[in-house]
């Protein structure tokens, strides 16, 4: 995967784009971090896989794959990992695609499954078909040498994986502001990627080139 032209996501230099880029890399190795203990303790029973009947073992998988991608996800996006003769970018971006691929199968699965019914199914279907569709397509971009397609896919493809972390972050909010918590779960299932994937397509707007 050559990108070595593909542009950064903002002027390098620009402090906000540094400080939020920082902001969600920590927030993505914070989440990374806690759902590995679905692989260090793998669930048992359906009630330990969230009452999911897909849960064993398409959970584990689910999280070993969205985890890989979640943790190198945010370093593609460094100028420096994209520079040499061999940039680690290319690996990193290989293990990304992988990640995508493996969680997003899993999550399809799992989506099919879900105990808040057939809403969440559709939401985390979608977000797991477009998960799947958009990281191909940036990988096929890279290979072509369509840099410019390659990057403006990829920041899609990353904002629908931050949506491991806007789910996180809605939850809490959930239970903190004691709404039911079905009804919410089934809204967060495209509460977690829509305005994501909203956010991205204005970034890219912004920055055509
Ligand atoms: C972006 C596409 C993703 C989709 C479509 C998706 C879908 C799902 C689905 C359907 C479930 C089961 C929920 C239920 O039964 O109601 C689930 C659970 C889970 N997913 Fe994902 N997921 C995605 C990304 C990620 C990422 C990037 C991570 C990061 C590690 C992740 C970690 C988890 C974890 C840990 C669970 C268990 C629930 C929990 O402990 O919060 N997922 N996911």
């Amino acid at each position: 995967m050559s990108v070595s032209n593909a542009t950064p996501p903002g002027r390098p230099g620009a402090w906000p784009v540094r400080v939020g880029w920082l902001v969600l890399t920590l927030l993505c190795l914070g989440v990374a971090a806690y759902s590995a203990r679905y692989l260090l303790d793998p669930p048992r029973t359906p009630a330990e896989a969230l009452g999911n009947p897909m849960g064993i073992p398409w959970l584990v998988i689910h999280v070993a794959g969205a985890m890989t991608a979640l943790a190198v996800g945010s370093v593609q996006f460094l100028p420096r990992f994209r520079r040499g003769a061999r940039p680690p970018h290319r690996w990193t971006g290989r293990v990304y695609v992988v990640g995508c691929l493996v969680g997003g199968a899993a999550a399809l699965v799992l989506a099919s499954g879900s105990f808040a019914g057939p809403i969440a199914t559709v939401g985390f279907s979608s977000l797991g078909l477009l998960w799947i569709g958009v990281t191909v397509l940036g990988w096929r971009a890279a290979v072509q040498g369509r840099l410019v397609d390659h990057r403006r896919w990829m920041i899609r493809s990353w904002a629908l994986t931050l949506a491991a972390v806007t789910l996180r972050l809605y939850l809490p909010l959930v239970m903190i502001m004691d709404l039911p918590f079905v009804p919410w779960y089934r809204a967060i299932s495209f509460l977690c990627w829509v305005p994501n994937l909203i956010a991205a397509e204005f970034w890219l707007r912004r920055h055509r080139t």
